[in-house]
């Protein structure tokens, strides 16, 4: 089965911008700067490969992707956005670009890029609380969702052991529960929910669960990797900056040759939990290589 991963790609950023777009206030509405912050950072050119993820997660199980499902895609994107403005901040990575453009703080200064941050994550579970799925999926996307946001094995909690960690020499298990929690939770989370919405049994969360959580963590081995091998330009945030500031990433435990070998292995491992469903999990798994084989 042929998939064209750049199409689905195109398809999911056009639902999820539409959905933003809709879900989040005007840059009129009061007050203004706020509204045109959160706006700046969503809408700064993101890869939407969390929604990507959502959307072929429920078409895994479902056929195609349920009805009003952007919504879901949305919020999660805004979550994923609050992440970065607050990861960007002085006090965290102090960076000033981001998806090509002036970082949060850089453009709004650091008091309304901290409330857009705030105002992007309680946004996102308004937006999750009118799910059109049943009630008790939407209950269980709450607070799956809560959870991998959040500081125990969560990306705060991953957040936190991040920064900590800057100027010390990682070890193996260190840099795993570091990625595995600051960027693991939400791409797993992210494919959790897409098939919940689409009603996953228990089986079915097992498998997805598996699956996210192998190719969460190949995908921040890869972030690490183009870190160090691209340039500010072609990934729209500042290059070299993990180096710089001796953060625990996968290369400086493992070299950038098994950095490599590891993020595809774990992908190959990820598809292993998608084999009870056939031809059906061909775009996932096709979407999963693309988020080892990216260059931005
Ligand atoms: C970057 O995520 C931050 C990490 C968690 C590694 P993405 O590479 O998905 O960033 P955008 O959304 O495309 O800007
Ligand atoms: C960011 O990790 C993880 C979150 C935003 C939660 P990084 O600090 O490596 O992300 P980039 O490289 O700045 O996008
Ligand atoms: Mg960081
Ligand atoms: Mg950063
Ligand atoms: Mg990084």
């Amino acid at each position: 089965m042929q998939v064209d991963v750049k199409l689905l790609r195109q398809e999911a950023a056009e639902l999820t911008d539409r959905a933003l777009e809709e879900l989040l206030p005007s840059a009129e509405t009061v007050p203004c700067s706020i509204h045109g912050a959160m706006r700046h950072s969503t809408f700064a050119g993101g890869k939407r490969l969390r929604p990507l993820l959502a959307y072929q997660a429920a078409a895994t199980l479902a056929g195609s992707a349920p009805k009003g499902i952007e919504k879901l895609g949305a919020a999660i994107e805004m979550l994923h956005t609050y992440s970065l403005i607050h990861d960007d901040l002085p006090a965290l990575d102090n960076d000033d670009l981001r998806r090509g453009k002036p970082t949060c703080h850089v453009a709004f200064g650091e008091a309304i890029a901290i409330l857009a941050g705030d105002a992007l994550q309680t946004r996102a579970f308004e937006v999750l609380a009118s799910l059109e799925c049943p009630p008790e999926a939407t209950v269980q996307i709450i607070s799956l969702i809560a959870n991998a946001v959040g500081t125990v094995e969560g990306m705060i909690g991953g957040q936190v052991l991040d920064i900590e960690s800057e100027h010390r020499k990682p070890t193996p298990s260190l840099v795993q529960a570091i990625h595995r929690a600051k960027t693991g939770a939400l791409i797993r989370v992210s494919v959790v929910a897409g098939g919940v919405y689409a009603g996953a049994n228990l089986q079915d969360v097992a498998r997805l669960t598996l699956f996210g959580c192998r190719a969460g963590l190949a995908f921040q081995i890869v972030d690490d990797i183009l870190d160090m091998t691209e340039d500010s330009a072609a990934l729209g945030k500042t290059a070299g900056k993990d180096l710089a500031t001796e953060k625990a990433t996968w290369p400086a435990v493992f070299g950038l040759e098994q950095s490599r070998r590891d993020a595809d292995r774990l992908i190959e491992e990820a598809f292993d939990a998608l084999a009870p469903y056939g031809e059906r999990a061909e775009p996932l798994k096709a979407v999963a290589r693309y988020l080892v084989e990216r260059k931005n």
